[in-house]
């Protein structure tokens, strides 16, 4: 650690001149402020940016700068989203930037094809050069998720998530790995991938763990460097930001992986020091590596949101680190700013934030930054500077001369889409991402010439295998054919018993007919991103039994099981451990499912094909409790530690573990309110009318005095899972769960987000059903689910959802529920509910349209 600690924070000797030149020509630099510690206190690391000055270059950015009107400067600062913006707003707001958020796509339709992507990338272009009505021609820059891999286009080829790439310790193979983002990326027209995520997430309940490589500092520097080198090319090399790669973000800044709790958007409360040493750990070797942009992090440090903290953003990051591209926000991360809006932050930029990600909000944005430069609230010198970042990255990436997209090296060369030497690579990471934690008896390798069952909801479903950031946000509602190349875990296990021989069987349920020599049990997490998948322990899957049954069910048939267990991080789940024969954490490997059974299977001659090199990159919990237990920590006592990882040189028998988790009492996952025939923790089951005010039910049947309303239970997938309301009609009459504490929910708001009821029509619904939330005296939200209800058929369960947003729309504030939901009739009706819940759009059977405001 020592060693490579010295080298990452190894000082190269620059003069003040020539460090002027390279940071900050046209004075730009900043000056240490006197918030900045002396450099011999600094906790900062001191880097060198390796691009040197290059005259002609600052020549014509000073050439074009001169002749910018303050307009067209404060354009260059803004990037608005594809969703929410149009080639001619670009021609006429000359902005700098557009990105493609996780559910924006051209035409509104995930699956858009290549074609259609690159077609808009090139309107955008033109937009931007089209002086025909006035401006300068200043190519827009186009940037876009590809995080593992160009993940939002059909057909890309699909690289496990970070996390198993950490498991993997292969730098060189990220390199390759950055370099065919890049080449994919550019075939359909962006320039700027928001990659690579250089968080080092410190507790795994954090929704996007799986987007860091590491829990250690040392292995996501390791890789930060050669990732960026992948995608911009080396500094200095011919490839160096030519047309086969693009320019690179390291993200987040600063302290996205350090948040309490685990809470995505939240505060990293750590001194500096140890802000500096775990969570600042990527940007050396990616500034080292020339990473043209950076972009700040939602969440705080110490109660100050990044997107406003000048100290690290300008001084530590421009400054002391010579960081010498730009720093881009990141969606909307100034609003979050106290005194900020969405569409109007010039703190922001005071602070050293040089482009905003105003994806809905550009308009406003542009109009009171454009202000705030006019009254000079934003300086003249800041403003130039940012965009002097801006244009330098520009030229440096040649798009002054590039023409348009599909103009480009690799633009419109689609067949490089999941391209086959593409797809080796991306399935080398998988055999080399896995990590085995259990093989008791020898039973992996498996011989290929034999009867296999695979099972599980994981092992035929390339969107599960992918999770999240996958062609939308949160990966879910994909179908087979939306991935063309690619084989999910199954199809990859078939192919090769086929071919020695053997025969593999899918059965999702562990079917068969004829009875198998050995079973693989394919399940996990499904997909999630950002703060939707945070959760409020480690346990995996509260409530849901169904793979350990599955598991335990083969074992008692007779039937060895291999368990292959896909997820973002690694959670507690001992019982599915001990039940398996052999135990294999799988990571999210993305499109090449096969790179599975290039381990699990020997060849067709018994001899082995590979061997595990997968060591865990984040420290295996050993109770659901156990959140923040991290490599390196004085109380460091994992279950499997930091680095573990069996190969077949080793006997790989595991003891029975204990089955404790260390959870009390019932407690669901975050954002479930009523499962089980249960409320969840925190949350009182009620009846109430106008007579009979918030009677607990605690028990069934149970009814309100006058009869109004009453409850019972209901089987939907187990015994007495649901309840059934019965409305009278007499008057009208509410069934509802109430928190104790304040339940906040603005961050599932901000965006599709429903409230979902698992419920079944049981009698025809004749008026208004309201569905509703309340927040405290006179405060509440509600919809009406007449329409929607009566067109689900009667007796069958549906899932149905009312955005989140609805409920502000109609009064609501989110940001304290105490009543979440009421559900509330005044005439006669039978309903059963069985699941209450927070989800995705795409996870409802059928979505009430928010009522016009
Ligand atoms: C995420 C970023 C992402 C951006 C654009 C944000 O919500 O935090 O990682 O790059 O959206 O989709
Ligand atoms: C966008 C993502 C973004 C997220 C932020 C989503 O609607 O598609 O790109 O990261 O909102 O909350």
């Amino acid at each position: 650690m020592s060693t490579m600690h010295s080298m990452m924070f190894r000082r190269v000797a620059l003069t003040a001149a020539i460090a002027f030149a390279i940071t900050g020509c046209g004075g730009a630099r900043e000056k240490p402020t006197a918030s900045q510690p002396a450099a011999a206190a600094s906790p900062w690391p001191d880097v060198s940016w390796p691009l040197t000055a290059d005259p002609a270059l600052e020549k014509r950015i000073d050439e074009l700068l001169a002749t910018m009107t303050v307009e067209e400067k404060v354009g260059q600062l803004v990037q608005g989203d594809i969703a929410s913006i149009t080639p001619e707003d670009v021609r006429k707001y000359r902005l700098g930037s557009v990105l493609a958020g996780g559910n924006s796509d051209p035409g509104g339709k995930y699956d858009a094809t290549p074609a259609q992507w690159l077609a808009q990338a090139d309107a955008f272009y033109e937009a931007s050069m089209d002086v025909s009505q006035g401006g300068k021609a200043i190519p827009i820059l186009y940037g876009i998720d590809a995080v593992h891999g160009q993940s939002n286009i059909v057909g890309a080829t699909l690289f496990p998530h970070n996390i198993g790439l950490g498991a993997m310790r292969n730098p060189e193979l990220m390199r390759r790995i950055g370099e065919v983002t890049a080449i994919e990326t550019r075939t359909t027209g962006m320039e700027w991938a928001f990659g690579p995520t250089v968080a080092v997430p410190q507790d795994d309940r954090w929704g996007r763990t799986y987007e860091g490589y590491s829990e250690s500092p040392e292995v996501v520097a390791s890789y930060a460097g050669v990732m960026v080198e992948g995608l911009q090319g080396k500094v200095g090399s011919q490839e160096f930001l030519d047309g086969t790669r693009v320019i690179a973000s390291a993200k987040h800044f600063l302290g996205d992986g350090g948040t309490t709790g685990g809470k995505d958007q939240g505060d990293t409360a750590v001194d500096e020091a140890t802000l500096v040493r775990i969570h600042a750990a990527g940007y050396p070797t990616a500034i080292a590596a020339g990473a043209q942009t950076v972009m700040a992090s939602f969440n705080s440090v110490n109660g100050v949101r990044m997107h406003g903290n000048k100290p690290f953003l300008t001084d530590a990051l421009k400054g002391r680190m010579q960081f010498g591209g730009f720093v881009v926000g990141d969606w909307n991360g100034h609003g979050q700013i106290p005194g900020c809006k969405n569409d109007d932050c010039p703190a922001t930029i005071n602070a050293g934030l040089d482009m905003a990600m105003a994806p809905d909000s550009w308009k406003g944005f542009y109009e009171t930054t454009l202000a705030a430069a006019k009254a000079g609230t934003i300086s003249k010198e800041r403003l130039d500077d940012a965009v002097r970042r801006i244009l330098r990255v520009k030229f440096r990436l040649g798009l002054f001369e590039a023409g348009k997209p599909s103009q480009r090296t690799v633009g419109g060369k689609f067949e490089l889409l999941g391209a086959p030497e593409h797809r080796a690579i991306a399935r080398q990471a998988v055999r080399e991402s896995l990590v085995l934690l259990k093989n008791n008896g020898g039973v992996l390798p498996l011989q290929p010439k034999q009867r296999i069952l695979v099972a599980g909801d994981g092992a035929n479903d390339v969107g599960k295998q992918s999770g999240g950031w996958t062609l939308n946000w949160q990966g879910t509602g994909t179908k087979r054919s939306d991935f063309p190349n690619a084989d999910s875990i199954y199809e990859g296990i078939a192919a090769q018993a086929k071919a020695a021989g053997g025969n593999a069987e899918l059965s999702i349920e562990g079917k068969y007919t004829a009875k198998p020599d050995v079973a693989i049990v394919v399940f996990g997490e499904n997909p999630y991103a950002e703060f939707q998948g945070d959760l409020p322990n480690l346990l995996y899957k509260p409530g849901n039994d169904v793979d350990l049954e599955l598991i335990k069910r083969l074992k008692a048939e007779g039937i060895p099981v291999v368990a292959v267990f896909l997820s973002g991080r690694p959670l507690w789940m001992n019982r599915e451990i001990n039940a398996a024969d052999a135990f294999v954490a799988a990571w999210l490997p993305g499109s090449e499912g096969a790179g599975i059974a290039d381990v699990l299977l020997r060849k067709a001659d018994g001899s082995v094909q590979h061997d595990f090199k997968g060591k865990l990159s984040f420290s295996w919990p050993r109770t659901a409790t156990q959140y923040a237990n991290n490599v390196g920590q004085k109380d460091y006592d994992p279950l499997f530690a930091f680095g573990f990882g069996l190969t077949y040189a080793d006997k790989g028998t595991l003891a029975a573990l204990p089955e404790v988790s260390g959870i009390e009492g019932e407690q669901s996952a975050g954002g479930v309110y009523f499962a089980k025939g249960k409320p969840s923790l925190g949350l009182a089951m009620q009846l109430s009318n106008a007579g009979q005010a918030g009677m607990p039910a605690t028990t069934v049947p149970v009814a309100l005095a006058d009869g109004s309303l009453s409850l019972a239970a209901v089987d939907h997938k187990a015994q007495e899972d649901g309840r059934r309301l019965t409305w009278t009609g007499s008057k009208p009459a509410s069934w509802l769960l109430v928190s104790g504490k304040p339940l906040d929910v603005t961050r599932e708001s901000n965006g599709d987000v429903q409230l979902q009821l698992t419920v079944r029509r049981d009698s025809a619904v004749t008026a208004p059903v309201w569905l509703g939330v309340g927040c405290g005296d006179g405060c509440s939200g509600r919809v009406d689910l007449q329409k929607t209800l009566a067109a689900i058929p009667q007796g069958e369960w549906k899932v149905v959802g009312v955005p989140l947003k609805c409920f502000v729309a109609a009064g609501a504030d989110v940001s304290k529920l105490v009543q979440v939901p009421v559900l509330e009739s005044g005439a006669a009706l039978q309903l059963s509910v069985s699941r209450i819940a927070l989800g995705a759009l795409n996870e409802a059977e059928a979505t009430v349209a928010c009522p016009a405001k």
